[in-house]
C-alpha cells in the first residue's frame, strides 16, 4: 500500500513527507520511497510552535487552537504531495509537533508521571485527506515503561542491519540520536538513544545573533573560531554521562541551555559563537559513541541522516572527530534514503505496521517492558 509520512521534529522548521510504498512483514518487509516533499513552517507558526514548547505556562485555548491549525497544515503539505507527484496515499502516519517530552518519570501531584504530548489532530488531517491517520505514536510505548523515544530504530534496524557490518546511525534533527547495529545483531541488541542537541542549539544562537534560522550550509560556523574552554565545560553537563537509553528535547537544550550557554561565550565574536554551538553538537555525538558505543566492539560505519546533514562544517568537524574512532562517515543519501526524508519514511513504516496491529517499538532502544502497536487511528 501507499503510505504518507508526515514529520515535523524539534527543530520547529516544518513538515517532510514522505510517499511511500510499503508491503510484507518483519523482516521481509520492503519500503521503497516514492516521493518526498518539505513544507517549511510560516514563520508565525514556527515562532508559535517555538514559544509554545519553551513556554512554562501557555493558555490552553491557544494550544487547543494550535492542535487544530497543525493540523490543517499538516493535511494541506499531503494534499500538495500527492498533486505534485500524481500519487495517493491510502493511509497517513503523521508524528506531530511535540510540545513536550519528559520520557523519564518524576514526581507531580504525588505521583510519579512521565509524559509526552505530540499536537496536530488526526481526526481534522484524516478527514481533509480522506485516508485513515495514525497518529500519536509515543504514549503507547510510555504506557509499557518506555521512554516514548527513540522511535526511528525500527526503520534502521530494517535498513541497515547487516551481516558482517556494524553501522550506527546518526541522524542530526533538532536534537541528535543514534541507533546501533552490531554486525548480524538481533533487534535486541539494538541500542539507540539521544546523544544531546543536533541543530537546535546551532540555531538558536544564529537566530538570535544573526537573525536567521538557521546557519546555510555552515557558513558562519566556518569563519568562526571554536571557543574550546566552553566547549570543554558544557560538555560536563550531566545529560552527558547519564546511560542510555536516555531522550532529550528542548527541556535539556532548549532557550535556558542557550541562555547560560551566550553567558559562558562572555563577549567572543558572532561567528566564534556559532562555532562553538557546533562544535558542541559534533563533539557530543563523537564522545557518545566512544562512550556508549563503540568500547572495543566492531563499528565500521557512521550513517548521517537529518537536517544537520546539510551543515558542511559540522559534517567536517564530526567526520574529523569519527576518523580517532576509525569510523567511516556516510550519508544515508548513499542509501537511497534522502537525509531530510528518513524520519517521514519512519512513520510511514510506523503507521502501517499500525494499522496491521503489529507493534513497531523497539524495547531496546524506548525501555519499554515489551513491544506495543502504537498510536492513535483516525477514520476519514
Ligand atoms: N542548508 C542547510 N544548511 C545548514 N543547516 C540546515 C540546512 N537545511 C537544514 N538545516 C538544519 O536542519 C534543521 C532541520 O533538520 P530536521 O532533520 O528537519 O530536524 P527536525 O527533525 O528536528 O525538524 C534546520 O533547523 C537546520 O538547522
Ligand atoms: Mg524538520
Amino acid at each position: 500500500m501507499i503510505v504518507a509520512g508526515v514529520m515535523s521534529g524539534t527543530s520547529a522548521d516544518g513538515m517532510n513527507v514522505a510517499l511511500v510504498r510499503v508491503s510484507g512483514r518483519s523482516r521481509h518487509t520492503a519500503l521503497q520511497l516514492l516521493c518526498h516533499a518539505e513544507f517549511p513552517y510560516p514563520a508565525n507558526v514556527r515562532k508559535a510552535v517555538l514559544a509554545a514548547m519553551n513556554a512554562e505556562r501557555a493558555s490552553v485555548a491557544d494550544l487547543a487552537k494550535l492542535n487544530f491549525l497543525l493540523a490543517e497544515l499538516y493535511a494541506e503539505a499531503v494534499l500538495k504531495t500527492q498533486r505534485r507527484f500524481r500519487r495517493k496515499a491510502e493511509l497517513v502516519g503523521c508524528h506531530g509537533q511535540t510540545l513536550y517530552h519528559q520520557g523519564e518519570a518524576a514526581q507531580f501531584l504525588g505521583r510519579k508521571i512521565a509524559a509526552t504530548w505530540q499536537t496536530g489532530e488526526g481526526a481534522i488531517i484524516a478527514a481533509r485527506v480522506g485516508a485513515p491517520v495514525v497518529s500519536d505514536f509515543r504514549p503507547a510505548d510510555m504506557a509499557v515503561g518506555g521512554k516514548g523515544a527513540p522511535l526511528v530504530p525500527f526503520l534502521d534496524y530494517l535498513l541497515y542491519r547487516d551481516q558482517r557490518l556494524g553501522r550506527i546511525v546518526q541522524n542530526i534533527g533538532g536534537i541528535a540520536n543514534l541507533t546501533a547495529i552490531p554486525a548480524g545483531a538481533s533487534s535486541a541488541r539494538v541500542v539507540a538513544f539521544d546523544t544531546g542537541p543536533g541543530n537546535m542549539v546551532i540555531d538558536a544562537v544564529t537566530e538570535r545573533l544573526f537573525r536567521k534560522p538557521f546557519d546555510e550550509g555552515g557558513r558562519i560556523a566556518a569563519s568562526g573560531a571554536v571557543i574550546e574552554p566552553v566547549v570543554a565545560h558544557l560538555l560536563h553537563k550531566s545529560f552527558f554521562f547519564r546511560k542510555p537509553p536516555k531522550t532529550a528535547g528542548r527541556e535539556e537544550f532548549g532557550h535556558k541551555f542557550v541562555t547560560s550557554f551566550l553567558k559562558l561565550c562572555g563577549k567572543a565574536s558572532k561567528t566564534d559563537v556559532v562555532a562553538t554551538a557546533t562544535a558542541l553538537t559534533a563533539r557530543s555525538i563523537a564522545n557518545a559513541v566512544r562512550r556508549f558505543v563503540v568500547r572495543g566492539k566492531a563499528y565500521e560505519e557512521l550513517i548521517i541522516s537529518g537536517g544537520g546533514a546539510k551543515n558542511a562544517t559540522l559534517m567536517a568537524m564530526l567526520a574529523n572527530e569519527l576518523r580517532a574512532l576509525g569510523l567511516q562517515l556516510r550519508l544515508s543519501d548513499e542509501f537511497g534514503l534522502p537525509a531530510e526524508a528518513k524520519e517521514a519514511v519512519a512513520f510511514a513504516l510506523l503507521a502501517y505496521e499500525t494499522w496491521n496491529r503489529r507493534p513497531s517499538n523497539m524495547p531496546s532502544a524506548t525501555g519499554a517492558k515489551r513491544p506495543a502497536i502504537l498510536g492513535k487511528i483516525s477514520y476519514p
